[in-house]
C-alpha cells in the first residue's frame, strides 16, 4: 500500500494534498495498490469508478506508464459507481469521460468494462438491468455486492455518486442500483446505493477545490448536518483524499 501517512479527523483517514496534481498522483498509486491486492488475494479486481471532473486527472495517471504497465488490467472489472442516464458519447456521461481518460489506453478486456447505460431510454430498467450484473458477477455481503474499490466524489451539496439530499434513493436498503429523477438538475441518474458503498472493501473519496471547502468542514465537524455523503461508513477503509483548497477550513493542514 502507498506508505504515506493518513491523518485521522473525526474519525475519518485523511490526506491533504497541496493541490489535484500531487492528490492525483497519490490516489493513483493507492489505486493500483488496491487492484494488485485484490488481484493476488481474490484473482479479480471488481472497481466502480467515480463521475464528475475530479477524478479525470486520477484516471490519465493510471493510464501513463510505469504505474499503468503495473496494474494487471485483464484481472480488472471496471464499473461505474453512478451515471447520467444520456447516451455513452454525451459530453455528460461518465462512461465518455473514463473511456476518454483512461479505459482506451490501458488493456482492459473490452467485456469487463461495464457501463451502467445501454438504453438512456429507460432509467429504471437500466438500473434493474446493472444490478442483476452486479449480482451474477461481484462476490456478495449479506446480499450485497462487495466492490474491492469504489472511488467517489463529493458535490458543494454533500451529495456523492448519485444519492443526492433529499432525494429518496439515499433511504435506499435493498437495492442495489437505483434510478431517480433529479429535480435541480432537470435529470434521471443511476447510482449504487448506499448499502453497497459501505460493503466495499475500501472507498476513497476525492474532494477538491475551495467550493467543497465549506461541505467537507461539515461533514467532518457536525453529524447533524444530514449530508448524504455522511451516511459513507466511518472506517479505516474508506480513505479521504482531500486539496489543500478543500481541506482550509477544517483543520491546520499536513501536507503529505
Ligand atoms: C457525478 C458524480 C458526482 C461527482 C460530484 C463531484 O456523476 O456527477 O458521480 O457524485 O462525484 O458531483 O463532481 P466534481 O468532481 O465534478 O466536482
Amino acid at each position: 500500500m502507498v506508505n504515506n501517512p493518513l491523518s485521522k479527523y473525526h474519525g475519518r483517514q485523511v490526506r491533504c494534498f497541496p493541490d489535484l496534481v500531487a492528490l492525483s498522483r497519490a490516489a493513483a498509486a493507492q489505486v493500483a495498490a488496491v487492484i494488485n491486492a485484490a488481484v493476488h488475494d481474490r484473482g479479480r479486481c471488481h472497481i466502480a469508478l467515480a463521475g464528475g471532473k475530479t477524478p479525470a486527472m486520477l484516471y490519465q495517471q493510471l493510464a501513463t506508464p510505469p504505474l499503468s504497465q503495473q496494474i494487471p488490467w485483464d484481472k480488472v472489472e471496471c464499473w461505474f459507481g453512478d451515471e447520467r442516464v444520456v447516451p455513452l458519447d454525451h459530453a455528460e456521461s461518465n462512461y465518455r469521460l473514463a473511456r476518454e481518460t483512461l479505459l482506451s489506453k490501458v488493456p482492459i478486456p473490452a467485456n469487463q468494462i461495464h457501463p451502467m447505460i445501454d438504453d438512456p431510454a429507460q432509467p429504471q430498467q437500466q438500473a434493474q438491468r446493472y444490478e442483476e450484473l452486479l449480482r451474477a458477477s461481484l462476490p456478495q455481503q449479506m446480499g450485497t455486492p462487495c466492490f474491492d474499490l469504489i472511488l467517489l466524489g463529493m458535490g458543494a451539496d454533500g451529495h456523492t455518486a448519485s444519492l443526492f439530499p433529499g432525494l429518496g434513493l439515499l433511504q435506499e436498503q435493498q437495492r442495489s442500483v437505483v434510478a431517480g429523477y433529479v429535480e435541480k438538475l432537470a435529470a434521471w441518474r443511476i447510482s449504487l446505493t448506499m448499502p453497497v458503498l459501505n460493503a466495499a472493501q475500501q472507498v476513497i473519496v476525492l474532494v477538491c477545490g475551495a467550493d467543497k471547502a465549506q461541505t467537507l468542514h461539515e461533514v467532518f465537524t457536525n453529524p447533524n448536518a444530514n449530508l448524504p455523503i455522511q451516511q459513507l461508513s466511518v472506517r479505516d477503509e474508506v480513505l479521504w483524499f482531500v486539496d489543500e483548497a478543500a481541506y482550509s477550513s477544517s483543520i491546520e493542514l499536513r501536507h503529505f
